[in-house]
């Protein structure tokens, strides 16, 4: 069988790498430069190792493309494209729709498209389906399906085969066909009554995190008034064993997925009439961390930072990637800037981000650390200036949240 996989990022590379073992994958991408690379065998996503690559292109198996042309006699479609914000915060499915037009003008035969690209409920039915029969130029008969996806880069224990996968079909033919994909290579399929149900479970899963952590952030404020340890108050919290989910505060929150999904959640409630006020808030709270954590830093740094040269340690979103999406430290810089610091940051996992480079760990006035990688030192980083604030938690011996 032979596999387009539309969109060679963080989602679609790693589901390209897992497929190749057993079907022929076609991995198409509409950037040219992370298309050669893909070619040359070279990954450029945290936990698709290229020596997989490599083995998959020696036997046929992968081969990366922009050309729409090569998707043509494709079996399967999967659409691995981003789902982002635009600039008002409101959904932004120009991605999506690009891709139903590489779709619709190429793909000749029926086949099964799955959705892998996070959205709101109905994206399958009545936006995916539509668009990609209006670029079709002859009408072909095509299959949906969505099986959102779950992957956690750079996470160790969970991988697309051991993390239970959901997914719906528009009809029971394309569930079929989707539960025969996905069974190849993932232990566990859910399958639900509809694309609905398996649309909404994914934005409500990210929702559920972002809510959380909007929670341990305002409780972070709360224990910093209260002269308490936020620390010590979870870790005596989670000592229940049942009905308590412990979540740490932190600078705010990066990714795709947390910033995003439950905007795209509030977003279609607010179509249909329903309120989603909590959302909206935690989403606020999250983004104002970023001044909380300037604030703090400020008054314990004599209330002014004007002239003082701060360092802010890690701009990865999460430790131990190199992903800066919708990171907390832009918000952070931000903030430093419009208060006069002088700010460089230290991050030898991004190594170079807004025409900037990541400088030693060493020599300002303030560190403030937003992301750990596990590669750093911490006892680098204590001595990387006088005043030290860590909102990672994980730094002993300094200030923090
Ligand atoms: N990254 C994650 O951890 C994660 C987890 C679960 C779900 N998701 C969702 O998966 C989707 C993809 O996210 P990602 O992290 O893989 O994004 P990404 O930015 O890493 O990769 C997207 C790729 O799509 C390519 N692309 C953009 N438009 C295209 C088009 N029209 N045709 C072909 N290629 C195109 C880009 O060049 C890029 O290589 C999003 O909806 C995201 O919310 C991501």
């Amino acid at each position: 069988m032979k596999v387009a996989i539309i969109g060679q990022g963080y989602v679609g590379l790693t589901i390209s790498a897992f497929a190749g073992e057993f079907f022929q994958v076609i991995g198409f991408d509409n950037n040219q430069r992370i298309v050669d690379q893909l070619d040359s065998g070279i990954s450029h996503i945290e936990g698709v190792e290229s020596s997989v690559l490599q083995k998959w292109i020696r036997a046929g198996r992968y081969k990366a493309t922009t050309s729409g042309s090569d998707i043509a006699d494709v079996d399967l479609v999967v659409i691995a494209v981003p789902t982002p914000l635009s600039k008002d915060r409101k959904p932004d499915l120009t991605y999506i729709d690009a891709a139903c037009k590489t779709i619709g003008e190429n793909v000749k035969k029926p086949v099964l498209v799955i959705n892998e690209s996070t959205s709101f409920p109905g994206t399958l039915r009545n936006y995916i389906k539509p668009a990609i029969e209006k670029y079709s130029k002859t009408p072909v008969e095509h299959l949906y399906a969505i099986s959102p996806e779950r992957v956690d880069p750079g996470r160790g224990d969970y991988n697309q085969k051991n993390t239970p996968r959901l997914f719906a079909g528009l009809t029971a033919e394309a569930s079929e066909r989707t539960r025969n994909f996905y069974s190849r290579f993932c232990d566990e399929l859910v399958e639900v009554s509809s694309p609905e149900v398996a649309e909404a479970a994914k934005l409500f899963e990210n929702t559920f995190r972002q809510v959380n952590i909007a929670l341990v952030n305002e409780f972070a404020q709360i224990s910093n008034a209260l002269g308490i340890s936020v620390y010590e108050t979870l870790d005596a919290a989670n000592t229940k064993p049942y009905g308590f989910m412990k979540f740490t505060p932190s600078a705010g929150v990066g990714g795709h997925c947390i910033p995003v999904d439950p905007t795209y959640l509030a977003a279609v409630a607010e179509e249909h009439g329903a309120p989603a006020t909590f959302i909206r808030r935690a989403n606020d709270v999250n983004l104002e961390m970023s001044k909380y954590v300037v604030d703090r830093v400020q008054a314990d740094n004599g209330g002014s930072l004007q002239g003082k040269s701060v360092l802010v340690v890690g701009v990865a979103y999460k430790p131990n990637v190199a992903d800066v999406r919708e990171t907390a430290a832009e918000l952070v810089i931000e903030h430093l800037r419009d208060r006069g610091a002088v700010v460089s940051w230290h991050d030898d996992v991004v190594g170079s981000w807004r025409s900037e480079n990541s400088v030693p760990l060493s020599g300002a006035d303030i560190a403030i650390v937003v992301t750990k990688h596990d590669s750093v030192d911490e006892s680098a980083i204590v001595a990387s200036a006088p005043y030290v604030f860590d909102t990672t938690g994980k730094i002993k011996g300094v200030k923090g949240l």
